[in-house]
């Protein structure tokens, strides 16, 4: 049975003053034992939102991670300082990061690899954009962009990955994908995964992402192979956030 997770992503967006508000109002939250819930906040303001989280359930994630290790990396954030702040997941992947910041396949899986290294759990974004979409690719963009990370990672390491189907197209406009065209692309991902990984491919949480809100995510969450939800502007609303993180609760574990 794999268990939900509704992850908040809250970019490059807000002031400390604004993080700890947030934070508090997620200490203030009733969480069930039955879905996981996360949040990524930005580097900067980890370690205010930690101070406030500590004793409540709320995991704590980052948005990126160096490629590199300790030492002469000039403006980089090491997996060792992002164990130190007492976080659990990161991104790796995220498509802002890959069409704005060149992270390109060698990236991610030097990002993957020293996430791994450093003890805490990759949350691997994929997804296609809408040319792609519309010239028919999309099955082979999202698995080739899994290809790309699983060829040069240990295998070892498989069961420890999250994977967020996030389509390009409906990150931040407001058109999620409909649960039909989402649940198409979460079962070529689970095939994959089973491929790779037997029965662990069965039990990885594939989240999706993309304009998840207090409306879409009922249906969304229903669909067989969606195991929670990776969301953006929504998290950064605490009513919105928790709606969200409520209809996964009253979902079915899949
Ligand atoms: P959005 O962003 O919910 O604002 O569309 C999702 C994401 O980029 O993770």
């Amino acid at each position: 049975m794999r268990k939900k997770l509704v992850a908040g992503n809250w970019k490059s967006n807000g002031l400390l003053a604004d993080a700890r508000s947030l934070a508090q109002a997620l200490a203030d939250g009733s969480w069930s034992q039955a879905v996981d819930v996360a949040v990524f906040p930005p580097y900067v303001h980890l370690a205010a939102t930690q101070a406030i989280l500590e004793s409540s359930p709320v995991i704590l994630g980052a948005q990126d991670i160096s490629p590199f290790w300790v030492g002469a990396f000039t403006g980089e954030i090491n997996g060792a300082m992002l164990a130190d702040l007492g976080c659990h997941y990161v991104l790796v992947g995220h498509s802002e990061r890959r069409s704005l910041c060149g992270d390109d396949d060698d990236a991610l899986s030097r990002k993957i690899e020293r996430t791994l290294s450093s003890g805490l759990a990759p949350i691997l974004c994929v997804g296609e954009t809408l040319e792609e979409r519309e010239g028919g690719r999309a099955r082979d963009v999202v698995l080739g962009q899994l290809d790309s990370v699983w060829k040069r990672m240990d295998h070892a390491a498989g069961p420890q990955l999250t994977i967020a189907y996030e389509p390009v197209w409906a990150i931040g406009t407001g058109h999620s994908a409909s649960p039909g065209e989402a649940e198409e692309v979460h079962r070529w991902i689970r095939t994959w995964l089973v491929g790779q990984m037997a029965a662990a491919g069965e039990a990885t949480r594939i989240l999706y992402g993309g304009s998840v809100n207090g409306g879409n995510a009922a249906e969304l969450f229903r669909c067989q192979n969606i195991d929670g939800a990776l969301v953006g502007g929504a998290s950064l609303k605490i009513e919105d956030f928790l709606e969200i993180y409520r209809h996964a609760a009253n979902s079915r574990n899949k």
